[in-house]
């Protein structure tokens, strides 16, 4: 029997909560198709500050680390609000994104057509909208040095280098053209190359990867016309890639048009070694324990794990099809329950998309 050894990361807030879900989704998996996933437990933020004293112990590291896949629930918490920034639980994902070298950070917007009408956006606009964000996540102005805050003539200075190196570039447009060629072969790169010198370079690379891919059409965008775009017109878009901080703003921008945070998956990949799968949201923690929150994210970034660490293409999408399907019943979490629908809580909604999976 194939196996798999997944860390688990519950993290803080609706994390366990969530994360418990998701794992009712990859038992039915396992049954399925007769394999075995090999579940440790690690402490990542806010947990892992009250028993280690830092957000990312070098246990956690080490297990990712020998693990085929890393299932991870959300960090932080308004208590540790107070804390120096450098072992606040959020460095914890700062950490783990380094240490596993996740340069690849995919973040779909699929938008639900049974949920057309929870989108804040008018449903013509939204109807079939189907992005994938492809976010640069360990370079730019998040890791890039100098950085700090000093005082200079007397007078207190912030400052972050937005840097990136050419192989940075390539290899995140590598990832970007390998996605858009196993989809609808469009890619829309959004930079800022009418500013700034690191995007200039962006673009530069992004031309030279592209004649590999003639293929596939090419945009450019500039990042504030892109922001616009994405609620003005979201359907022209299929694969978007862009830069660490570009793609933090625009993948929340792109979250909203599915109607809720709670919907939305991600991934996180190297170019070897384990994945790491999370939903976009954080972790809540003002719900925490009320068994409120909706835990589809969660499971779809389950079901990525399946495609993207182990190859188990149709099992991702017997999770998904299950989500489709359940959703079309009519059963909705609250933040998008609309009248004339069913009101369940997390774990039900778990409950639920899990047996479907047969
Ligand atoms: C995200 C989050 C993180 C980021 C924070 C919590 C460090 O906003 O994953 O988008 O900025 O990358
Ligand atoms: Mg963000």
């Amino acid at each position: 029997m194939k196996e798999y050894k997944i860390a688990v990361l519950e993290g803080d807030g609706i994390g366990p909560e969530v994360i418990a879900q998701g794992l009712k989704s990859l038992s039915a998996v396992e049954k399925k198709y007769n394999i075995k996933f090999n579940y440790k437990k690690g402490l990542i933020g806010g947990v892992a500050i009250d028993a280690t004293g830092i957000p990312l112990p070098l246990a956690t590291i080490e297990l990712a680390k020998k693990s085929d896949a890393v299932y991870l629930g959300a960090v932080g918490d308004w208590k540790y609000d107070t804390l120096d920034p450098a072992i606040r639980p959020e460095r914890a994902l700062l950490g783990i994104r380094k240490e596993l070298g996740l340069f690849a950070n995919l973040r779909p917007a699929k938008v639900f057509e049974e949920l057309v009408s929870s989108s804040p956006l008018r449903a013509e606009l939204v109807d079939g909208v189907d992005i994938m964000i492809i976010r640069e996540l360990t370079g730019g102005a998040y890791f890039g040095t100098p950085k700090g805050i000093d005082i200079k003539d007397g007078v207190k200075v912030g400052y972050n280098n937005m840097i990136y190196t050419e192989d940075e570039v390539r290899r995140i447009a590598k990832v970007a053209f390998e996605t858009a060629m196993k989809r609808s072969k469009k890619l829309c790169s959004v930079d800022k190359a009418n500013v700034l010198d690191v995007s200039r370079l962006w673009r530069e690379i992004i031309l030279e990867v592209a004649k590999d891919y003639p293929e596939v059409e090419l945009k450019h965008m500039y990042v504030d016309n892109a922001a616009m775009q994405l609620v003005v017109n979201p359907k022209q878009f299929d694969v978007i890639v862009t830069e660490n901080l570009f793609g933090d703003i625009l993948s929340d921008e792109a979250s909203v048009l599915p109607g809720s945070l709670g919907l939305l998956p991600s991934a996180s990949l190297s170019s070897e070694g384990p994945g790491m799968y999370e939903p976009c949201h954080g972790s809540a923690p003002d719900f925490k324990g009320q068994d409120r929150l909706n835990p589809i994210a969660t499971i779809l970034s389950a079901a990525m794990m399946l495609k993207y660490s182990f190859g188990m293409e149709d099992a991702a999408k017997d999770i998904e099809n299950a989500v489709t399907q359940v959703l079309k019943e009519g059963y909705r979490t609250e933040d998008i329950h609309k009248e004339g629908n069913t009101l369940v809580g997390t774990s039900q909604m778990g409950d639920l998309i899990a047996s479907k999976i047969k």
